[in-house]
């Protein structure tokens, strides 16, 4: 395993990807390096948003990928990858309705469970450097930010889950996710992403970023990574920002 073979167990940081991202830029450091916490004061979320987790109750971790193999326009894959690892995860532990809503959130049903942001350093066309970051709801019950409805895994199940256990087994899942990436498994990847996509070909409402409603089916993912959608009789490719779920 090299996932998590370094390993910084944090007592406190602002943000894991903050921390890994100042690791890149003071050197190289190994492959599969993780940093962790269990208590971040002011996590990161897609678009800037605050990343809400408990400290003593969630997993909060960044791995530091080096995936120079693949070129800046196949980044989508790596983001299909380190999904489908944490997806997953949460599904070891569920095994009904756990999707990826594209691109990266992880759901239970309708509710939120996980979050991922990616941050990549690029030099010509490849991608030199990843940090992931990972924040998954494990035993937090109460959410101060209501929207987009967040659940844990306590909530889903009942249950306490061991913190500690269930960072292993994510490490693993990501080495294995990564190493088909590495391998050029791409198509297999996609084929897994769209089988565990949140509504795939299911009838569904959508807002456009100019407020517009409308009705469409979910078709797949374009090479550039937009999610395509059937709508009537023609099928358009969205942007992230410019399409909301309903
Ligand atoms: C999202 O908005 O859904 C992405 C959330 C990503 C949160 C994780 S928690 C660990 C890592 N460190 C951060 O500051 N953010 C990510």
């Amino acid at each position: 395993m090299f996932i998590g073979q370094v390993f910084y167990d944090l007592p406190e940081v602002t943000s894991t990807n903050a921390y890994a991202l100042s690791l890149l830029s003071q050197g190289r450091p190994a492959e599969g390096t993780v940093v962790s916490t269990f208590c971040q004061t002011a996590g990161r979320g897609q678009q800037g948003n605050h990343w809400e987790s408990e400290p003593g109750k969630n997993i909060a971790l960044s791995v530091l990928l080096y995936p120079d193999f693949l070129e800046l326009r196949q980044q989508f894959f790596l983001n299909m990858a380190i999904s489908l690892a944490v997806c997953d995860l949460v599904a070891d532990c569920l095994p009904e309705g756990v999707r990826i809503k594209w691109p990266n959130d992880i759901y239970v049903g309708d509710r939120k469970i996980a979050g991922i942001l990616i941050q990549n350093t690029t030099s010509n066309k490849n991608i030199s450097a990843t940090v992931a970051g990972i924040g998954i709801n494990i035993n937090q019950t109460q959410f101060l930010t209501k929207p987009p409805n967040p659940t844990s895994l306590r909530l889903e199940t009942g249950l306490d889950h061991n913190l500690h256990e269930l960072i292993a087994q994510l490490c693993l899942r990501l080495e294995q996710r990564f190493l088909l990436l590495r391998e050029g498994q791409n198509r297999l990847l996609h084929m897994q992403y769209l089988a565990n996509l949140y509504r795939f070909d299911t009838p569904a409402r959508f807002q456009r970023d100019n407020g517009t409603l409308f009705e469409g089916l979910i078709t797949g993912i374009d090479e550039s990574g937009r999610l395509r959608i059937r709508i009537g009789q023609r099928e358009e490719s969205f942007d992230l920002k410019t399409i909301r779920f309903l």
